[in-house]
């Protein structure tokens, strides 16, 4: 295995250092987990990948953990070690693992009264919606079972009521299996992104990219006037944090406005900003908001919210069939069971009161991580994003998506997962994501940094 942390990193560690702390991090976790490792041999034969989906493969060391359980903020695995629980699903259970007012609803629905999927509304939808409205600011709420539903759905309606065909998104951006979204901005022009499976059309076509915080850039793509829609999150969350430069989302709105282009925010993980994500927090008017994952606290869900104006002239096109075929819509969508858990989550868990609490952790997160690296003198960087918060190996934040996947390192990355679930403690397998639920304590937080200060100490050692 190569051994190539980050430039900056390099000068502090010592070489072949990272490679040898992995491999021993690798056999204490293959000697700890014989019952995770057995049953991944053994899954290989119809799972595809050897898992339920295919992601699962991301997590370090050879083989995921497979779970026994999981309440609040911690998990247990098969082999019955106990982890606090920084992943939360990657965001999915952002209320905490099974909170009791879903186990509740989810237990009502299901059960008492029945009825998961009927294809029928139930009251619960409308309650969602007004709360959703209340915290975001889009008047008009749909659902879905994901949020890449959300977004895809969200992308058809602005391409329906503009007329135009393509879409803009940040380079490096995730927002779900999103075919427009798999595009990358390089030095020379856009490029889909590596690894995009099986594309119907090259996304070049279909989608226009910049780098996030180049407000020329996009007034440049705008101009063009083909774009219906921008689709982003406030803060890039899925290639470390990337946060706007004060005035930069005032421009996006300026322009997009300007150009008559459709605002997407997608909220999915930046809801982690405050009870209506980046919208409520920094006082943003996007035209659509999108989000998913979380609300539901861990039962499928996704929903998509446009403004009066939006609703009122795709209702009104009577070129769009949104009530049949029409490429909006799922069986599932909405169902009873999924809008159930939604009201609970919202009305219940992840409370305006909720987020302080889970908002104060991430700080605690935050600074306990940056007095390690300053101790250490390791010249990597944590940003916070309300609830959650990103270590990168670099010394200044990125500003671009661009600037933060030039900065990732795969083989840091592993060590540090490793050393980590090695000793209870698990974060997104994806990159350095740490994000905090209303059941996690100071105690967690605290354990956390102490674990980091210790594998930080054995880096520069
Ligand atoms: C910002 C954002 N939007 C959408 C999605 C898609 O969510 P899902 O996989 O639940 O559809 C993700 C997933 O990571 C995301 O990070």
């Amino acid at each position: 295995m190569p051994d190539r942390p980050a430039a900056a990193a390099a000068a502090v560690i010592g070489p072949g250092r990272v490679a040898r702390l992995v491999e021993r991090e690798r056999a204490t976790y293959a000697a700890r987990h014989p019952a995770s490792r057995q049953a991944f041999a053994e899954a290989g034969a119809n799972l595809l990948g050897g898992v339920p989906m295919t992601w699962m493969r991301m997590w370090p060391g050879g083989f995921p953990l497979y779970l026994a359980g999981a309440s609040g903020a911690r998990l247990t695995d098969i082999d019955g070690h106990e982890y606090i629980d920084f992943c939360l699903g990657d965001t999915g259970a952002m209320a905490g693992h099974s909170p009791a007012p879903v186990q509740t609803a989810v237990a009502q629905r299901y059960g008492e009264l029945g009825g998961a999927t009927t294809m029928l509304p139930t009251e619960d939808a409308a309650w969602v919606a007004a709360e959703l409205a209340r915290r975001f600011g889009p008047s008009h709420w749909s659902f879905t079972l994901s949020a890449t539903d959300a977004n895809r759905w969200a992308l058809r309606i602005a391409r329906q009521i503009t007329a135009r065909p393509k879409i803009l998104v940040y380079s490096y951006c995730y927002h779900g299996s999103v075919d427009e979204s798999f595009v990358i901005a390089t030095p020379h022009g856009p490029r889909s992104r590596p690894g995009n499976t099986g594309a119907a059309v090259d996304p070049t076509i279909t989608a226009g990219v910049v780098e996030f915080n180049d407000a020329a850039a996009l007034e440049r793509e705008l101009a063009a006037g083909d774009i219906a829609a921008v689709l982003m999150e406030p803060a890039m969350t899925n290639i470390g944090i990337v946060l706007p430069e004060e005035g930069y989302l005032a421009a996006v709105r300026e322009l997009t406005r300007a150009y008559g282009t459709l605002l997407i925010n997608d909220e999915t993980h930046t809801l982690s900003a405050g009870p209506g994500g980046c919208t409520a927090a920094w006082l943003l008017d996007p035209d659509v908001v999108t989000v998913g994952k979380s609300i539901g606290g861990g039962i499928p869900c996704g929903a998509f919210g446009i403004s009066a104006p939006v609703a009122q002239q795709i209702l009104a096109d009577k070129s769009a069939d949104i009530v049949d075929t029409g490429g909006v819509g799922g069986t599932l969508a909405g169902n009873a069971l999924s809008v159930a858990a939604m009201r609970a989550t919202l009305e219940h868990v992840l409370t305006d009161e909720a987020f302080a609490v889970m908002i104060a952790l991430a700080d605690r997160f935050t600074a306990g991580v940056r007095g390690v690296l300053a101790s250490h003198g390791l010249p990597w960087n944590i940003v916070q994003l309300g609830a959650r918060a990103e270590y990168r190996f670099c010394a200044v934040p990125p500003r671009s998506g661009g600037e933060s996947h030039a900065a990732a390192d795969e083989q840091l990355d592993e060590y540090l997962h490793l050393y980590l679930a090695n000793r209870g403690v698990l974060i997104t397998p994806f990159h350095n994501m740490a994000l905090m639920c209303p059941a996690t304590t100071d105690a967690d937080v605290d354990a956390h940094t102490e674990l980091f200060g210790a594998a930080a100490a054995e880096l520069v050692s």
